[in-house]
């Protein structure tokens, strides 16, 4: 059979911030656990990821806390790495679309895409009225534009985006335009940009997009969120052209030898999805397989590209991005920069999630307000493993849910340490205590055995069923129902009993559960990294333990067993950073 491929990127953060459970949740978590699973079913994957450092999020912080934007992209980009390395989210490249190391790479991808589509004559250059701040002399940035949404009327709308309703903005279109330079209000003046012909990708992104709902034939399940905002975008309103440039001068600068363009970027939502083309480049340079290589990964249909994403980047993902894929499409030329990108196998987009302090209303998370957990203030105190289970436990992939402190305990206590935890704890300390650290006979199975075993065979099935959807709760919750059943197999057996009567039906109860034990252990790993590890330890399983298609392989009677080791640790409320204030 041949190696599966699959390119794997989660969304870039913008380089101005620290990372919180909201964004672990959203994309992540779900993208890392993924590509574990992948790699264990033998699948060559590369894991893409790095900082948006372009574009105006950045250069709005650095002016809010005086700092260059270039000092503070690399600060950022530097704590966010800690952050995912923390978590044990483990991408094979974090670059950053500004990060000296990248950028050069960077722009010549981004440049290319510009030019390339430029040449096929699907850009327009036309002028328009933009917002324009007399008091600093400068057009506004859509980011340094607030004011309300003419579809939802919220007045958390920016020049780009509704942050309440996520539509994409034209800043002309917002209502009572506030400049957040100096609090003024601007004034309408001409200037000219470069338009992506989104209508002339229209009817190719429609049929693309209907083809992804009968998952047989797409081979992937999209989800249905993705799948209504797209669709749901081109019905209600087409395609409209698009500004692809901006006046700006922290970017990828616009790449034409016209008066025009002098001192315009590309738009951010532009360069930030060729982030993972140039990052892939920059990974396969370092890889010594040069940086041409990437082709392999975006012009190989035997490569599936999935791309992990929060709700709010799904018109981003889903629309935009493949139409620039398309445009740049030319038939007579399918190598190097300028050949054929393939369209994302899947874009897996997850809600958002909502935050619960103690003896508090739900309420969504806010960095203004100082309602989050920060992942750096997480990992002062705790493992990550922990955070790993709660935020799949709930992760929100079809409607919001909240990081629920109450709920993380009881998790963490009730379901993490009492099923998971106390099975492997009771089985191994049981083996050590009367069968001398060693997995006792086998002997001859009885129906409750052999039911047991199916099990762990049916379990196997199904967690990798679910996790090939991309639904990654059911997944979880099929390993943590094996491990109920090793709980059930293990009262039901009652080996503590038995070791006073029955010696054989003891050890062949314990060797069950220790077959159950190897089995969750494959099966938890690519949720719970550091816990499956700690398993396999226990187990003293060799290499290769966390391969799928030995999940179920026997464990040999006699063989030893490490050390019982505390997988998990029993939390307490007051443990936590809860102060919403
Ligand atoms: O929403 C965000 O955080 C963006 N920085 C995501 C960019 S994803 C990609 F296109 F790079
Ligand atoms: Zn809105």
């Amino acid at each position: 059979m041949t190696q599966r491929r699959f390119l794997v990127t989660a969304a870039l953060p913008y380089s101005n911030g620290r990372l919180h459970v909201g964004h672990i949740a959203g994309a992540y978590l779900p993208a890392d656990t993924y590509v574990r699973y992948l790699r264990s079913t033998g699948a060559d994957v590369r894991f893409i990821c790095g900082s948006d450092d372009n574009g105006v999020a950045a250069l709005k912080t650095a002016k809010e806390q005086g700092r260059s934007v270039e000092e503070l992209t690399a600060s950022y980009n530097a704590a966010q790495a800690r952050d995912f390395a923390g978590l044990r989210i483990e991408f094979d490249i974090y670059g950053g679309t500004h990060q000296p190391e990248y950028v050069r790479v960077h722009e010549r991808f981004s440049q290319d895409f510009f030019l390339k589509i430029n040449a096929k004559g699907l850009f327009t250059k036309k002028s328009s009225k933009q917002l324009f701040d007399t008091q600093v002399n400068q057009f506004l940035p859509d980011r340094f534009v607030r004011g309300t949404c003419p579809f939802c009327k919220s007045d958390r709308a920016y020049g780009d985006q509704c942050e309440n309703c996520g539509r994409a903005m034209d800043q002309t279109a917002l209502l009572n335009p506030l400049s957040l330079m100096t609090q003024s209000t601007p004034v309408l003046r001409k200037t000219i940009h470069w338009y992506l012909r989104l209508d002339r990708m229209q009817s190719k992104l429609s049929e693309w997009l209907a083809s992804k709902k009968d998952i047989a034939a797409s081979g992937a399940s999209w989800r249905s969120t993705v799948l209504n905002q797209s669709l749901g975008r081109i019905e209600a309103e087409g395609l409209p052209e698009r500004a692809m440039t901006r006046d700006l001068t922290w970017g990828v600068p616009v790449p034409l030898d016209d008066p025009d363009a002098k001192g315009k970027s590309l738009y951010v939502w532009f360069d930030a999805p060729i982030g993972y083309v140039s990052f892939t480049a920059a990974l396969c340079e370092k890889n010594g397989e040069g940086a041409d290589a990437y082709a392999h990964w975006w012009k190989d249909t035997n490569c599936k590209i999935v791309h992990f994403i929060g709700e709010d980047n799904i018109v981003f993902h889903a629309i935009t991005w493949p139409a620039m894929m398309l445009a740049t499409h030319d038939s007579n030329d399918t190598q190097g920069v300028s050949g054929e990108y393939q369209l994302p196998h899947n874009v897996v987009a997850n809600s958002f999630l909502n935050i619960k302090f103690p003896g508090q209303e739900e309420q969504k998370i806010s960095k203004s307000r100082g309602m989050a957990v920060w992942i750096e203030d997480y990992l002062q105190q705790f493992d990550a493993d922990p955070l790993r289970y709660y935020l799949t436990a709930v992760a929100p992939e079809n409607a919001r849910t909240a990081f629920d402190f109450d709920d993380f305990v009881s998790r963490n206590n009730g379901e993490l340490l009492n099923a998971f935890g106390n099975f492997f704890n009771r089985t191994i300390t049981f083996a050590h205590k009367y069968f001398d650290g060693k997995v006792p006979q086998r002997g001859t199975l009885e129906a409750v055995d052999v039911e047991q075993l199916n099990r762990c065979k049916v379990a196997v099935d199904r967690t990798g069923a679910e996790l090939e959807a991309c639904h990654f709760k059911g997944a979880l919750a099929e390993v943590m129902a094996l491990a109920r059943s090793g709980n059930g197999y293990f009262d039901v057996t009652k080996p503590f009993l038995s070791r006073k009567t029955d010696m054989a039906a003891c050890g062949r109860g314990i060797n069950i559960c220790l077959q159950t034990a190897r089995t969750l252990t494959t099966l938890v790993a690519p949720f719970l990294p550091t816990i499956g590890e700690n398993c396999a330890r226990m187990l003293q399983l060799g290499e290769g333990w966390q391969r799928w298609s030995r999940a179920c392989e026997a464990i040999a009677d006699g063989q030893a067993l490490g050390a019982a080791v505390i997988l998990v640790k029993k939390l307490e409320t007051t443990d936590l950073i809860a102060d919403p204030h």
